[in-house]
Formats: structure tokens, C-alpha cells, sequence
């Protein structure tokens, strides 16, 4: 009795898992163009690599999608993040930014990290090569900050 119990739960479950495969969500990304904020902007190899590599998969148009993204609810929660990072910012459409909204985006930058809110702690935990070293914390929040003169100083 108690197995056939136990027999049923499982399966029920496993019924359950199977079909939320069935609800997957599209990927959110598009080519890159000439609105990127690497055409831009002047970026040292190091500060690129580093906000490639920890900010560029919520924060712009090339979300690289892990394996897991193929399972649900897994592939939802991720779809949440970028979705929602997006909002907040997108350096894929740098380029049809005013000013003002370039300077927020900067000083936005170097705040997030000098607060070390991000990357997302969920997503640090699965891209160890997201990390910032207190040199790399140093080196882009130096660069955003030269950016920001730049931004102001240009015509
Ligand atoms: C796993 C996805 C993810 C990664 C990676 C990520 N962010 Fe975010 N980011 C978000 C989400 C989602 C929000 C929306 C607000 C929130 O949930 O805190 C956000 C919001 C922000 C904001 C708006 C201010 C705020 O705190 O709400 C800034 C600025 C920001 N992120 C910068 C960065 C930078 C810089 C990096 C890389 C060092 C980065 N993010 C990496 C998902 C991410």
C-alpha cells in the first residue's frame, strides 16, 4: 500500500516536470549593432572582458543561455532576470541614449559595484568568472567614472 502510494506521488511528479517542458520561453536576444556600448565609448580590453563576462548576460541584447536555460522552471526564473535587467539597463542600445540617461547608466554602474549588489548573488554562484577581484572593482569603476567626463565633455 505505502509503496503504491509512493509509486503514484513519483509519477504524478514526474508528469508534472515533464509537461513544464512543454513552456518554454523564447530567447531574449538580438545581433549586435552599432548602438552597443563598446562603438562608443573608449573600453580597456579588461573592463570589456569584465562586464562581458558578468553584466552582458542580463544587461544586453547577447544573453549567452547556459544549458540548464533548457529546463523548466529553471529556464523561467532565468528569463526573469534578464527581462527585468533589460528594463534597468541595456548597453546594447547605448547608443539611443540622451545624456542623461548615459551618465545615470554609468554612475549606476559604479555604484552596483562599489555596493557589491551586482552581479545577482544566484547568478555569481553558477559563472564563478563573474567575480570582481577588488582590482577588477577598482578598474571598471575608474573607467565608468572617466566615462562619465567624456560623456559630459562631448558635443
Ligand atoms: C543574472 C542577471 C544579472 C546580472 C548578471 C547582472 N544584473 Fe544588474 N540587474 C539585474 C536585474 C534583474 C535588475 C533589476 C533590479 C533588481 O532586481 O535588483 C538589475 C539592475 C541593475 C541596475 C539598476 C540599479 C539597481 O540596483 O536596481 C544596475 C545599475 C545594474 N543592474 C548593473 C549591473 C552590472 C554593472 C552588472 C555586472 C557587474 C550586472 N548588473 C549584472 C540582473 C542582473
Amino acid at each position: 500500500m505505502v509503496k503504491k502510494v509512493l509509486f503514484i506521488t513519483i509519477a504524478v511528479v514526474l508528469a508534472g516536470f515533464i509537461s513544464l517542458q512543454f513552456f518554454q520561453p523564447a530567447p531574449n536576444n538580438a545581433p549586435v549593432t552599432a548602438n552597443d556600448l563598446f562603438h562608443h565609448l573608449e573600453v580597456p580590453p579588461a573592463v570589456k572582458n569584465k562586464l562581458q563576462a558578468s553584466c552582458y548576460d542580463c544587461h544586453s541584447n547577447q544573453t549567452q543561455y547556459p544549458w540548464y536555460n533548457k529546463v523548466a522552471p529553471l529556464s523561467w526564473v532565468i528569463a526573469d532576470h534578464v527581462k527585468n535587467g533589460k528594463e534597468e539597463m541595456n548597453l546594447s542600445e547605448w547608443g539611443q541614449l540622451s545624456k542623461r540617461d548615459k551618465i545615470g547608466v554609468l554612475s549606476g554602474i559604479a555604484e552596483v559595484l562599489e555596493d557589491g549588489s551586482m552581479p545577482l548573488e544566484s547568478y555569481l554562484k553558477l559563472h564563478k568568472e563573474a567575480r570582481f577581484s577588488a582590482e577588477e572593482t577598482e578598474a571598471v569603476t575608474q573607467w565608468a567614472e572617466n566615462a562619465m567626463e567624456a560623456v559630459l565633455s562631448a558635443p
